[in-house]
């Protein structure tokens, strides 16, 4: 055999292998995780109490997955509620099976019951979280959900040396579930949380709690990747290091411009993916978080501490940092408004330039009249939330089934496009007319298009006088933030001011106090979505509602089939 051929040979072997090669990456069965949810006795602020954990971890177990990647994870409920899991940020293509929200998508595990999920990612890379979604179990039901880049590939930034998880929670002394149910009953406010926790641990500002305070090490001169996730149940939050520059790299699964910042605002439901570099005098300094927040907070301060190593006295306190005031606007506005999508060759944006849909939906705070005003709300009102003016209520069987299977009387597909009523939104509460102040109490649901380009403009309003920043949430997609501002949104004049060449692609967005946000994304993803305030107990009082893609005219654009077994209510 001559050379050429010799070299034709084993650059078709090559070939051969290569392709085998990726054949076996492309057929490699679908891994499967377990997740236990039972009762775990945790001692916090002085006091021991069961909380319902995922393999008795509070935070709950982290799961890593490459981009594109699935994963299977059987939920063995051995708890005492009902519960669901749902995969925050995950756009489960064609998927709404596995999405989660009780009543939404699915029927609850009941205890002694069990349910496997698929979690199906596709376009997102970074960190996201999982949580439950029933009631208010997500308070200790949470955790992780990083997506490292493909293998071969990397971070759009230097490698850091290491990755740290920063998981921010509420602890509530009293038992959560309860704690909501008694709210619902009385129609008054649900407790504030008693602590805030970095990584499960409220940290050296509580009773009882220095001991316990989640400590990170780190080397001089090294650049650390720190993943936050905001798992508070009602506040947003601050969050800064001492003396340390943070750099915003990433946020809910996508890459952003990075810049330079000394605290971010992060609301419950979001992810922030921050480079530090530790390039102070070695010592110990303080990552402290506390509330962002209008009317009703928890006002308490969590802590860890980052040691850096070496020899050196360390200082009786840690170094703190400045953190803005909890009810500063400016400081949260003006580092929101800074976040723009990396928008680079291989993290491009694709935001629709064109809309088919478009929705304006109000955002409230509202009451309902109670029986001798004998409830706990204003002037013996029942607290209530809407969106358009519809709370919204959770039905007896799920959207998706009564959608599939085509039953009556569970849902009605008529949300409103627009504001029912049109008033002064961000006006004072005492000039608004009083048919905004009481929600029609409903199960509503907005059906659109297969691949239309659709356009939410949120507006928050000051019913009550109650107006404050709302982190709305949508399942099975993310989509573009292109604009946001104060007052009362004009759409007119707004759209000019749009950011349609590198607006940051999130899952849930801060529509800014008495102010609107508007968003953008293609109904490219067939199912049924949830969509709601992820401050929980907005989300409790109605502050929620469905959208209801329906399938395109191929088998890649339908909704596939329901698993085999689906949790009966
Ligand atoms: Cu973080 Cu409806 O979810
Ligand atoms: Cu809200």
């Amino acid at each position: 055999m001559g050379f050429k051929n010799k070299f034709l040979l084993l650059e078709f072997l090559a070939f051969v292998l290569s392709n085998l090669f990726l054949l076996s990456m492309a057929w490699k069965p679908i891994p499967t995780v377990t997740f236990v949810l039972n009762e775990t006795s945790y001692t916090r602020l002085c006091s021991t109490k069961k909380i319902l954990t995922v393999n008795g971890l509070f935070p709950g177990p982290p799961i890593h997955l490459y981009k594109g990647d699935s994963l299977y994870v059987n939920v063995i409920n051995q708890g005492r509620y009902n519960v669901t899991i749902h995969w925050h940020g995950v756009r489960q293509p064609r998927n709404p099976w596995s999405d989660g929200p009780e009543y939404v998508t699915q029927c609850p595990i009941k205890p002694g019951a069990n349910f496997t999920y698929e979690i199906n990612l596709s376009t997102e890379e970074g960190t996201l979280w999982w949580h439950a979604h029933s009631d208010w179990s997500r308070a200790t039901v949470h955790g992780p959900l990083i997506i490292h880049p493909k293998p071969h590939t990397t971070y759009p930034f230097p490698k850091p040396h290491a990755e740290q998880t920063i998981v921010l929670a509420s602890w509530f002394k009293g038992d959560v579930m309860e704690i909501i149910k008694s709210a619902l009953e009385s129609g008054g406010e649900p407790n504030k949380s008693d602590a805030f926790t970095i990584n499960g641990q409220p940290g050296d500002l509580y009773n009882c709690s220095k001991a316990g305070t989640f400590k990170m090490a780190v080397e001089y001169g090294k650049t650390y990747l720190l993943r936050v996730i905001n798992a508070v149940m009602n506040e947003e939050m601050f969050f800064a290091v001492a003396n340390h520059t943070l750099t915003l790299v990433g946020q809910d699964g996508a890459y952003v411009k990075p810049f330079e910042t000394k605290y971010i605002m992060i609301t419950p439901g979001q992810t922030m993916d921050l480079l530090i570099k530790a390039d102070q005098t070695p010592s110990h300094y303080y990552m402290a978080s506390r509330a962002y927040a209008g009317l009703v907070y928890d006002n308490t301060t969590t802590t860890g501490i980052i040691q850096y190593s070496g020899n050196y006295t360390s200082p009786s306190t840690p170094f703190f940092p400045d953190l803005p005031n909890y009810t500063d606007i400016d400081s949260a506005t003006n580092f929101t408004n800074k976040i723009k999508a990396l928008n680079s060759k291989e993290h491009p944006v694709d935001v629709p330039k064109k809309v088919d849909t478009q929705l304006i939906i109000t955002v409230s705070v509202n009451t309902l009249p109670c029986v001798n005003n004998s409830c706990e709300g204003p002037n013996g009102s029942r607290l209530a939330a809407s969106l358009n003016n519809v709370s919204f209520v959770t039905p007896s069987i799920s959207v998706l089934q009564a959608y599939y299977y085509q039953i009556r009387g569970i849902f009605k597909p008529n949300f409103p496009r627009t504001p029912p009523y049109v008033f002064n939104f961000t006006a004072d509460a005492d000039n608004m007319p009083d048919n905004v102040l009481t929600p029609l109490n409903a199960t509503k649901a907005r059906i659109i298009e297969f691949n239309s380009s659709v356009e939410i403009v949120f507006q928050g309003t000051n019913v009550m006088n109650a107006a404050e920043n709302h982190p709305m949430h949508l399942h099975g997609f993310s989509f573009y933030k292109v604009g946001s501002g104060f007052g009362n949104y004009n759409i007119s004049s707004d759209p000019d001011g749009y950011n349609l060449e590198d607006p940051p692609e999130v899952n849930t967005i801060g529509v800014p106090k008495n102010g609107w946000a508007a968003i953008r994304f293609r109904a490219d993803n067939p199912g049924v979505w949830f969509m709601h305030c992820h401050l929980e107990r907005h989300a409790s009082w109605g502050m929620d509602t469905v959208l209801i893609v329906k399938n395109g005219g191929t088998k890649l654009s339908t909704m596939r089939n329901p698993l085999k077994y689906l949790n009966p209510c």
